[in-house]
């Protein structure tokens, strides 16, 4: 979590920082802070709060046109978030400043040999003991500061992406990474370093993204230097060309970025299958599984690992792969599967999803499997990322930025990849027929366009989220392809609104939530006719029976559900298979709705990070 941002150029280094800070706030904003370096040394200014607080107070604490300088957004794991947790940090001398995204996890320990040497910490962070470890490695060691970075983060036990600068060395920046991501821009005669490339996207197009154990000294006028933190060996960047355009990361008229995110959902899908699916050949094209089919075909089982809104795709994954493929699948939470001694065959197949690709326990999971030679296939958004890069092979899903910490149009393109894979494994295994086959391409197919009929009634959405706005709690229910629907609904409206909600399977209400039920309690419920309708419908008529108020998401022309239920949202028919794809918008847009109605943050809701490079 965090994100950082640096210049070193000919340009005006603030507005370039704070730009960026305030496109990088979906990885943590509780508190931000920024450290200009000119003639006259560091010029620091921080707070707690957003980045746009930050501004308010910079702009009349920094007199400076700086061309040089570093800046970071918080979002606090050691030192709760205030004026002096946040970064930069400087080291007791003053000569360093630095920031950090990561942890240091054996900070404690560095902090009291420090403090024996006679050090002072100001902050509760793991941070500040960093940047004087550096500095203690400078002094014991009389070396530069690129190899003092060197030193002292080979005694760290932890992650990070950092940037550090001397004032003794007014030149240069040195940035390295172990764990969190870690972008250099290369402009002409300038720098950028960012957590990713949206800071600087304006500006270059090429950008380097350091690898895991190493670092990099940035000197104005030169080129980036880059070296293995660990035997100081010289490695030779990689430059990629960027793909991203601004208008991807800016709200292009909508209220918030959510919002144009699940408005974006046709175009991303259709993005997703583009080029793999043709229907009119009667193929799916998916490098990343073509050139491993005997892995996926010879696969003892599928473990899915995830956390989130991916792990929801993940579920959605087992229902399909199950039933299209034949291929039994195991969905797990990678933060479980790290640590409770899996058992995993060379011949399981691993699928990892993540939307940022830099997911910490997802990260470990990944680790976990290879060491036990398992097959690791990640699907991915973004491209380059540190999941993507450690997979042995993979498919990304093309959705494009997504900024709204609530994820939409990652979750439905995650779930489009997922159902070509299946599809593309049904055949290939014969368990689907090719006629079967070929009338699931042409369906996939229709679905941006039912996305696009299922937005239109974002009216009414808005009617019956103003009519639930104030529930306390909320039940979601759901079947099958929807049971997992139903989690991600729950997870939206806790997430942005901060209600109460709960996902279930419908047939386990009976377990347990009924007794939640009385005339306060809304419960959604999707009641597709394909699937388990009549089923669904008896669970719809108990809830009725105990008083509870009905939201059902059903097919258009649905009669009997739409009879009891309180409210009716419905959408286009499909297959059974893709009724997730569609079920979920409604429930997107609910939640959304009573957010704002309730004056939330959308998009930057309260303790929450889009990138989650903490355990
Ligand atoms: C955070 C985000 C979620 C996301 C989850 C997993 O909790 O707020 O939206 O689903 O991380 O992230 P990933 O990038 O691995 O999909």
């Amino acid at each position: 979590m965090c994100g950082i941002v640096g210049y070193i150029g000919h340009r005006e280094a603030y507005p370039i920082i704070i730009k960026g800070l305030q496109r990088l706030e979906y990885r943590g904003y509780d508190s931000a802070g920024v450290a200009l370096f000119d003639k006259q040394g560091i010029h620091l200014c921080k707070t707690k709060g957003k980045v746009a607080e930050l501004a308010t107070k910079c702009s009349a604490d920094l007199n400076t046109q700086a061309v040089m300088g570093i800046g970071h957004t918080r979002w606090a794991t050691h030192g709760e978030p205030n004026d002096i947790n946040s970064h930069p940090h400087l080291s007791n001398s003053g000569d360093l400043v630095i920031i950090h995204n990561g942890i240091i996890e054996n900070y404690e320990t560095l902090k009291i040999e420090l403090e024996n040497r006679g050090y002072n910490f100001t902050s509760d962070t793991d941070t500040e003991v960093l940047v004087n470890l550096i500095e203690e490695v400078q002094k014991q060691e009389k070396v530069k500061l690129g190899k003092a970075v060197q030193v002292a983060l080979s005694q760290a036990v932890g992650a990070y992406a950092i940037a550090i600068y001397d004032r003794k060395k007014p030149n240069e920046i040195v940035v390295a990474r172990l764990g969190s991501p870690l972008a250099v821009g290369i402009g002409d005669n300038e720098f950028f370093i960012a957590s990713d490339a949206s800071p600087f996207i304006e500006y270059t197009k090429s950008a380097i993204y350091l690898e895991d154990g190493e670092t990099a000294v940035i000197r104005i006028g030169k080129e980036i230097k880059v070296r293995k933190i660990k035997n100081d060996s010289i490695v030779k960047p990689y430059v990629q060309e960027l793909q991203m355009n601004l208008d991807q990361i800016e709200k292009g008229g909508f209220d918030h970025f959510m919002l144009k995110e699940i408005y974006e959902q046709p175009e991303a899908i259709r993005d997703t299958y583009r080029g793999r699916m043709l229907p009119e050949k009667g193929i799916i094209r998916m490098a990343g599984v073509d050139d491993h089919l005997s892995k996926f075909l010879n696969a003892r089982r599928i473990i899915v690992v995830a956390c989130g809104t991916s792990w929801h795709a993940g579920l959605v994954a087992e229902y399909i792969f199950e039933d299209l493929a034949r291929i039994p699948v195991e969905v797990e939470y990678a933060s479980e599967f790290r640590y409770r001694n899996p058992v995993i065959n060379k011949n399981d197949v691993i699928i990892a999803i993540s939307q940022s690709g830099e997911t910490a326990d997802t990260m470990a999971a990944i680790n976990l499997a290879k060491e036990n030679g398992a097959f690791v296939f990640g699907v991915c958004n973004v491209v380059g990322s540190s999941i993507s890069r450690a997979s042995d092979a993979g498919a990304y899903t093309h959705a494009g930025p997504e900024i709204g910490v609530a994820s939409t149009k990652a979750f439905t393109t995650q779930i489009t990849v997922l159902s070509l894979i299946a599809l593309k494994l049904g055949k290939e295994k014969g368990s689907i027929s090719i006629s079967d086959f070929n009338m699931y391409l042409q369906e996939l197919e229709l679905i941006p366009d039912k996305i696009e009929k299922s937005l239109q009634i974002n009216e009414h959405i808005l009617k019956v989220a103003d009519f639930y706005k104030n529930a306390k709690n909320c039940l979601y229910l759901g079947r099958g392809y929807n049971f997992p629907v139903a989690l991600e609904g729950a997870l939206k409206l806790k997430e942005i609104s901060y209600i109460h909600a709960e996902g279930y399977p419908a047939a386990e209400m009976k377990h347990g939530p009924i007794a939640l039920i009385d005339e306060e309690m809304p419960v959604v419920v999707i009641a597709t006719r394909k699937g388990h309708y009549d089923k669904v419908v008896s669970n719809v008529q108990e809830i009725k029976s105990r008083k509870g108020k009905i939201i059902a998401i059903v097919t258009d022309g649905d009669q009997q559900v739409s009879k009891i239920a309180d409210h009716v949202i419905s959408i286009p028919d499909t297959f059974e298979a893709f009724t997730p794809l569609l079920t979920t918008i409604p429930l997107q847009l609910l939640s959304y709705h009573i957010a704002v109605m309730l004056g939330k943050n959308v998009d930057q809701p309260r303790n929450l990070a889009k990138s989650v490079t903490v355990e």
